[in-house]
């Protein structure tokens, strides 16, 4: 059977359906960033920028491999694999954040 492009339409539509219920629902799982001592510094950049790109910077400077705090086997991204976005899955312990 040949696929059409119609078919392809229809296949990306329900992957980016589906994609979009697993962000969803990671972004509700996912573990929170400590609201502790250590992560202090990162809540407060994040207050003063407004900006999760901003305080994303600092996170790499402890959590890093090897050698910083290690992320589990089947972390989904590392800061070496590319720009460490971070808050976009771990959520800071703030309302509507
Ligand atoms: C694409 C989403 C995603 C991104 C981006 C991401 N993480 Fe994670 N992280 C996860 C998931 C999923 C887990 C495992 C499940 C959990 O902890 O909720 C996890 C687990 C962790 C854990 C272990 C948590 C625990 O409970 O033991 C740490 C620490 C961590 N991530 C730090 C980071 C740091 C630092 C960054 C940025 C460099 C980052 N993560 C970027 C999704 C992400
Ligand atoms: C000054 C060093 C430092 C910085 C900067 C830092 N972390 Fe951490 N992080 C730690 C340490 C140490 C732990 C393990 C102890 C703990 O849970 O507080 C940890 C634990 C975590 C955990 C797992 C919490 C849990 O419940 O197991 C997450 C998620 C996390 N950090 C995310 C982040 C994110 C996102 C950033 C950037 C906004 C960041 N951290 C910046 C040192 C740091």
């Amino acid at each position: 059977m040949r696929i059409s492009k119609k078919d392809w339409i229809f296949i990306a539509v329900i992957v980016a359906v589906f994609g979009t219920f697993y962000l969803i629902s990671g972004e509700e799982k996912t573990t929170r960033v400590p609201l502790d001592d250590i992560h202090k510094p990162s809540y407060e950049l994040f207050k003063k920028t407004q900006s999760k790109m901003e305080a994303d910077k600092g996170c790499p400077a402890c959590h890093y491999e090897p050698g910083g705090v290690p992320f589990p086997a089947k972390h989904p991204v590392k800061p070496k694999e590319g720009p460490s976005r971070c808050l976009f899955c771990h959520k800071l312990k703030l309302a509507g954040v």
